[in-house]
Order: C-alpha cells, then sequence, then structure tokens
C-alpha cells in the first residue's frame, strides 16, 4: 500500500518508518526540515518537505501522492506548549483531512490521547465521555482533541489511537528528557492522581497493526494504570534521581484509562505490559 505519514520524524513516526518498509509498504514520510530528509529516507520512505499549516501545500502534496493510507502522527510538543500543539490538532488536521478526503484517502489512522475524558474514579474506557466542561488550561487541550477526532471520522475508515503517556528512549521520560531533569530537580512531586502509560515502541507498533484494524476508536495504555505515589518512586529510583517529595490528592480527571477494548477486539500484545519494567529502558 501507499503510506503517508505526517510526522515522520517524530518520535512515534521514527520508529514507525521502518516497520512499514520492511512489511513492504510504499512509504511517503513528511517533516518540515530539511535536516530530517536524511532520517527519513535511511529507512527506505520517501521523504517530503511540507508545513501543515501550509493548506495549498498539502492539498497539492497529497493529490500527487494519491496514498491509499494516512497515519496522522503531528504533534508541536517539542517546546512543550499545549496551546501550539492544540493549533496543530486543529488546524493541521482539517488541512491534513480535507487534502486527504480531496486525494479520496479512503483510511486514515490518527494520534490522540488517553487523558481527555471526564472526571471520575475507575480507569476510562473509550465509552467514557471526552471532559467538555473543563475549563481552562485543560479545556485547551480538550478543544484539540474534540477537533481532531471530529475531523478524522469524516475519512471512511478512521483508527484513533487515544495514547497514554509516552515514555522510553527519546520521550520526556528518556534520562535526558524533560520529566526526568524536573524529577532529578524534585520538582515533580507524587500525588494520587493516577497515569497510564505506554512505552514509545508500544505506540509505534501499534500505529503499524492498525493498518488491518476497523474503524474504531482505542486506548493504547499500558496494563497498570498507577498512583503517581507509585509509579514516580520506581521511576526516579531507576533514572538515580532523589525520593520524590509526595503530595495527596489529584485533579478529578486524572484517572488513568483502560485497555480492555483493544486486547479483546484486536488482540493487541504489548511488548511492555507495564512501566515497572518498561521504564529501565529510558
Ligand atoms: N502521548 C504522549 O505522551 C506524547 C505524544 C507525542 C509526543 N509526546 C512527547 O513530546 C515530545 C516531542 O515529540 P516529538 O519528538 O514527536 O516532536 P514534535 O515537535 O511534537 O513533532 C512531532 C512530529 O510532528 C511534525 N510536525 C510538527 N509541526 C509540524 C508542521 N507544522 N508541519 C509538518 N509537520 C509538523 C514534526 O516534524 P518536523 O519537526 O520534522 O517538521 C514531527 O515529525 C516527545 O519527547 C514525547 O515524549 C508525548
Amino acid at each position: 500500500m501507499k503510506i503517508f505519514v505526517a510526522g515522520a520524524s517524530g518520535v512515534i513516526g521514527r520508529l514507525l518508518l521502518p516497520q512499514l518498509v520492511q512489511a513492504g509498504h510504499d512509504v511517503i514520510g513528511m517533516t518540515r526540515k530539511e535536516e530530517q530528509r536524511q532520517a527519513i529516507e535511511k529507512t527506505g520512505a520517501k521523504a517530503i518537505l511540507a508545513d501543515v499549516f501550509d493548506r495549498e501545500q498539502i492539498m497539492k502534496i497529497l493529490d500527487e501522492v494519491k496514498p491509499n493510507v494516512v497515519i496522522h502522527q503531528l504533534t508541536s510538543l517539542s517546546q512543550g506548549s499545549s496551546s501550539e500543539n492544540a493549533c496543530i490538532r486543529i488546524e493541521g488536521t482539517r488541512n491534513l483531512v480535507d487534502a486527504a478526503k480531496q486525494a479520496k484517502v479512503q483510511k486514515i489512522i490518527a494520534q490522540s490521547i488517553s487523558w481527555a475524558y471526564e472526571p471520575g474514579t475507575t480507569p476510562a474506557t473509550e465509552e467514557t465521555a471526552l471532559d467538555i466542561h473543563a475549563s481552562m488550561p485543560r479545556k485547551t487541550t480538550i478543544n484539540g482533541v474534540l477537533s481532531l477526532e471530529e475531523a478524522v471520522k469524516e475519512i471512511p475508515t478512521h483508527v484513533i489511537l487515544r495514547y497514554g503517556t509516552l515514555y522510553g528512549p527519546a520521550t520526556w521520560y528518556a534520562r535526558n528528557g524533560d520529566m526526568a531533569k524536573k524529577i532529578m530537580k524534585k520538582e515533580i512531586k507524587a500525588t494520587d492522581g493516577v497515569s497510564s502509560f505506554v512505552h514509545v515502541e508500544d505506540a509505534a507498533h501499534v500505529a503499524f497493526m492498525a493498518l488491518d484494524w476497523p474503524t474504531g476508536t482505542y486506548n493504547i495504555v499500558d496494563d497498570e494504570p498507577a498512583k503517581g505515589i507509585d509509579w514516580l518512586p520506581v521511576y526516579a529510583k531507576v533514572i538515580g534521581a532523589p525520593v520524590p517529595d509526595t503530595q495527596s490528592g489529584a485533579n478529578s480527571w486524572e484517572r488513568g484509562a483502560s485497555n480492555q477494548k483493544v486486547k479483546n477486539k484486536n488482540g493487541w500484545t504489548l511488548q511492555y505490559p507495564t512501566w515497572r519494567t518498561g521504564f529501565s529502558t529510558s
């Protein structure tokens, strides 16, 4: 199949590209940066330089490429700005989806998140409502997620991957990543808030497997949603950081997410079923 990967140079895209190429697909990877071209081409994919905010350019490119599938792994998180990221989810996705529709793309696989659910005390399932009543600044993220998911659903076959918090090499939780640095400086407290993690290798592999999945929305998280008081001391120990301070309480939406749907329906097997063993790869 001809597969267009938007976000080919990102933390998931980089691991995904070789899997697609090795499976025999004709892969086109998009980046804005000339310096990423070589890394993309080294995997055996073709590189296309474009900015998703340049609507005309994206329309033209997809019309020429005419892929069978678009994989949307675009984020704008390098500067850690949730408003920039919401902007790419809203405007960037709009442009990409419109271009895909014009090029008669039949399938899209898109990256979303698993912590946009309404407050609750148990891990959220895909049936749980999104947190539409959130107040700012969380509302910025929720609006981005809603827009992205609604736009993606305009493509006949669409798979939405609601990823948990990514960890592993090159993520915020890598030893030189932003979270690791903060935890080294004891800037993060261990709370009762529940997170669901997913290793970046599992995150990339699932996007590859989703090529064969029917339309659906799936939580892509590991088997063990965990409170900060449980996972943070384990992670701090792994990276050689001081024991974190604790603080009771949590945001009401910090509930984690369940992966039962994807495991039951699509037979997904995790390479890293829990952060307990996965953190050591960071
Ligand atoms: N679920 C999660 O927890 C989650 C998910 C994603 C990322 N993250 C974190 O965010 C950090 C940064 O992520 P990242 O390394 O993937 O980088 P990023 O800066 O978020 O970029 C991701 C991808 O989007 C592309 N992109 C961004 N803006 C674009 C635009 N206007 N036009 C075209 N392409 C655009 C980038 O391409 P170019 O920059 O090459 O143009 C890159 O391929 C990671 O360390 C990771 O831990 C977390």
